[in-house]
């Protein structure tokens, strides 16, 4: 049986994975911040357990609770912050880059021994914002322009121990973050003109279900035209 780690996995993206992973018979270790969201997510997803933890403090990050070996890992958790560079004081920057990048690049290097003795999958939530900087979009772009580095790096890097590492470039996605990000622009939101979670998790199991020889690098998601 596969085991899986997925963070931000109380999040719509996150919670689309695991309900996905769930079904192809994955025992699930579900990150976040929210133990008692965690716990309630875990009790209808046969076999999970939870691992709290704020990836907004990455010096705190430890291998406690990690398993031994650990064939996917998933990195959904985020935040996002717009504003113009001229609004953004430091706490802006240091919130954004910690969760979305320096907690990410800590998780996976604690993860990577136990990656590397299940020859794993890395997979990175990343972002139409991780490919193109956008008026408003600094902080949460420049840390997903950032992920895209880390990611290639690791899969560089990780070949040689067989570990696969996958980015995936979702467009406008319908969950809180989305709800979020309009209530920041000042529009009015409409989940239904976006892209749905569920489809996001299909990208990421077309990763994973690919054969061995295969590696899916890069997937990027847009809203499609209906
Ligand atoms: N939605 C979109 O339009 C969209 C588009 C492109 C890419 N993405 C990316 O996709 C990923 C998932 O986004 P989403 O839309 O599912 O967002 P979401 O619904 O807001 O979920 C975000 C998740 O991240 C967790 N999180 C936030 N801060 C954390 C921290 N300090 N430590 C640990 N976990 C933390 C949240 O947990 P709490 O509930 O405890 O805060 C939640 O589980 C993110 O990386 C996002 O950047 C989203």
């Amino acid at each position: 049986m596969r085991t899986t780690l997925i963070t931000g996995a109380t999040g719509g993206i996150g919670t689309a994975v695991a309900e996905n992973l769930a079904a192809r018979g994955d025992r699930l270790v579900l990150g976040g911040r929210d133990p008692d969201r965690l716990r309630e997510l875990a009790g209808r997803l046969p076999g999970a357990r939870v691992l709290p933890a704020d990836l907004g403090d990455p010096g705190t990050l430890s291998a406690d609770g990690l398993p031994p070996r650990l064939d996917v890992l998933v990195h959904c958790a985020g935040v996002v912050a717009l504003g113009p560079v001229a609004d953004a004081d430091a706490a802006v920057w240091e919130r954004t880059l910690a969760v979305n990048l320096t907690g990410p690049a800590v998780l996976t290097r604690l993860a990577l021994p136990a990656l590397r003795a299940a020859r794993g999958h890395v997979v990175f939530l990343n972002s139409g914002a991780g490919l193109h900087a956008g008026p408003g979009w600094s902080a949460y772009a420049a840390s997903k322009f950032g992920l895209r580095a880390l990611a290639d790096a690791l899969r560089a890097e990780e070949a040689a121990h067989g570990v696969r590492v996958t980015t995936v470039y979702p467009g406008r996605t319908a969950t809180a973050m989305q709800a979020a990000v309009h209530a920041q622009e000042g529009r009015e939101y409409d989940p239904g003109r976006w892209i749905q979670p569920a489809a996001v998790a299909a990208a990421v199991r077309t990763a994973l279900d690919l054969p061995v020889e295969a590696h899916l690098t890069e997937v990027t998601i847009r809203p499609g035209l209906g």
